[in-house]
């Protein structure tokens, strides 16, 4: 297996039907809807590497994640987690070992956690479904190693989620995540919805598990100083597609794609500390009727004939016709 990297997502798309229900549909004469959530997308994450991806509401980050994580199969393309797909495993050994190695955590960890169970059964339930130890001593040894590893105390075990704030119910997510032995961690927001101060706590434990576990994660967040702080490679997305993708060193220094210039623009760093936000122009089109041509050109300072025709295609990390234009001409 090495050398193959940990996730593969190869020209992936999903489509949701959105359609009326039938008997409208059939009185008004109405065509089944579709919307296109994630469009014909590609990227690979290394093993103990974190891939970010970014892009604003309704870009198709959590579908990707999803699908990442089988919870959610493509409509075309392929997702290989160790060179293996949920669609066609060769076994149903392989199929288990893949579930047990991929783990979801949410923006708001209370909905994931069973609130009427205490910490100690939340975190010992993936140990035991997936029969890593077997007697109640071993479980319960685990459980404590694992509330240690978080940075929470042997006491908490018997307490509710209610009775934890936001950033220590995050830490709980992420126990349990370690708990089944996840190598891939897929975080959808995980730090959204906390303080600054907490925030960076929680990114800070999520590096140093990283480290010590060599796990890989594919981070999603709106805020590109979390991605930033990070993911050693991002992906923009702009209604369902990759725009650009790259190297975060990279993509900050120089980002190419003008949809990624705007987005960086729009947060406060170093040379526009105190002065506030600049607001990204316009607003994202509905996928369920995208604009022609690039999705993007409504709100594009560069757009140009071509762009309201034809799709760019994603080359050499980015999918703009005028920055190919340029790189041609150049
Ligand atoms: N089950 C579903 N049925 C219909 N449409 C869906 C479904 N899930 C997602 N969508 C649509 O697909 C698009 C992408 O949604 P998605 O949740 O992946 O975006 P996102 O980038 O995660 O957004 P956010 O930042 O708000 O979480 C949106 O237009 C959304 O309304
Ligand atoms: S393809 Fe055209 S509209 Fe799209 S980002 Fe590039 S210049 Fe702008
Ligand atoms: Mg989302």
């Amino acid at each position: 297996m090495n050398g193959t990297p940990a996730v593969e997502v190869m020209g992936v798309s999903r489509d949701f039907d959105v359609s009326r229900p039938w008997l409208t549909r059939a009185l008004a004469g109405e065509p089944r809807r579709y919307l296109k959530a994630v469009d014909d997308v590609t990227f690979a994450i290394e093993r103990a590497r974190t891939f970010g991806l970014v892009g604003e509401s309704g870009s198709g980050k959590t579908t990707v994640a999803r699908m990442v994580v089988g919870l959610l199969s493509p409509s075309a393309g392929r997702v290989r987690i160790d060179g293996v797909s949920f669609t066609d495993p060769d076994s149903a050994a392989e199929l288990q070992r893949l579930r047990r190695r991929i783990h979801m955590v949410f923006q708001d960890p209370y909905a994931s956690l069973n609130p009427r169970w205490r910490i100690e059964r939340i975190i010992a339930e993936p140990i035991r479904a997936f029969g890593l130890v077997h007697s109640n001593e071993a479980v319960a040894e685990r459980v404590d190693e694992l509330l240690d590893l978080v940075g929470l105390h042997a006491g908490d075990r018997f307490r509710f989620p209610h009775e934890f704030s936001g950033g220590q119910r995050q830490r709980v997510a992420i126990a349990r995540a370690l708990a089944s032995s996840a190598e891939l961690i897929v975080c959808d927001e995980p730090t959204s919805a906390l303080d600054v101060s907490v925030q960076a706590q929680i990114l800070n434990l999520m590096r140093d598990l990283q480290d010590r576990f060599d796990l890989t994660y594919l981070l999603i967040s709106h805020d590109l100083a979390v991605v930033r702080h990070m993911a050693d490679r991002i992906a923009v997305m702009y209604l369902g597609r990759i725009v650009e993708i790259g190297n975060t060193r990279e993509l900050f220094l120089r980002p190419r794609h003008p949809y990624t210039q705007m987005l960086l623009e729009a947060v406060p760093d170093v040379s526009t500390r105190g002065r506030p936000d600049a607001e990204i122009a316009g607003e994202i089109p509905s996928p369920i009727d995208p604009p022609p041509g690039c999705a993007f050109h409504p709100r594009c300072p560069l757009a140009f004939d071509r762009c309201r025709q034809e799709v760019p295609l994603l080359l050499d990390g980015v999918a703009c016709h005028a920055v190919q234009r340029e790189t041609v001409a150049g």
